[in-house]
């Protein structure tokens, strides 16, 4: 039977990596939550919309129209029909997503849609409050973690691959912040659900905390 699998955790606990090939491997679907919320800084941004006024955020977002697509091992996001799949990944946009995702209106406006997505089960879907508030029944709930330290170099690794100019110590202290600003807000903040299995990412390879998920999957009815 398709079963839902929700994946939380902090900024580069291996969540996005994991979450897709573990989809893959059940032939479920992916649903990148933090690229909905990355959408809405971006368009904000773009309409001049301020990341601390959340009635008009709120208002932007339940008006857009999200398309997901793969495309060779890249999850494409078109937002009212506009590829933004490279923009929203762009460093600025991390804390702008974090920014306006403290916003109950923000929260409100893409639940429902967060929520269709996942109905149906055979879905893999991450986020930071997958198993707490958006698919609090998803048979496999998974919280990984890692060090601030592994983090932060997983994340520093990643932007110098795409050619970013950017230091270890500035990754790392951006990255706490967002952290701390994602685990402290009033509405569905970052935590560990009750009956989330957590795991930490911070040693093990991609592949090994493939199989533990694929896993606990199988214990769960996939
Ligand atoms: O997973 P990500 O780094 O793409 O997420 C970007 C930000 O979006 C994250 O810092 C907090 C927010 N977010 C959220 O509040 N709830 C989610 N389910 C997913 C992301």
């Amino acid at each position: 039977m398709p079963i839902a699998i929700a994946i939380d955790g902090p900024a580069s606990s291996g969540k996005g990596t994991v979450a897709r090939a573990v989809a893959h491997l059940l032939g479920y679907r992916y649903v990148d939550t933090g690229a909905m919320y990355r959408a809405v800084a971006l368009v904000a941004r773009q309409h001049e919309v301020s990341w601390d006024d959340g009635p008009t955020l709120g208002k932007l977002a339940a008006g857009l129209r999200f398309d997901f697509a793969w495309d060779e091992d890249v999850l494409r996001v078109w937002v009212d029909g506009r590829d933004l799949t490279r923009d929203i990944r762009q460093d600025g946009m991390s804390m702008g997503a974090s920014s306006v995702s403290r916003h109950p209106e923000v929260r409100t406006a893409l639940l429902g849609l967060q929520q269709g997505l996942g109905a149906q089960g055979g879905v893999v879907m991450d986020g930071r409050d997958i198993g707490t508030v958006v698919l609090p029944h998803a048979q496999l709930k998974v919280y990984l973690d890692a060090s601030l330290d592994e983090r932060a170099r997983r994340r520093h690794e990643e932007m110098v691959r795409r050619g970013e100019v950017v230091h270890y110590d500035d990754v790392r202290a951006a990255m706490e912040i967002r952290d701390r600003q994602d685990a402290t807000r009033d509405v569905a903040p970052l935590r560990v659900a009750d009956d989330a299995v957590v795991v930490d990412t911070s040693d093990l390879a991609v592949p090994a905390v493939v199989r533990r998920i694929r896993d606990l999957a199988a214990e769960r009815g996939a």
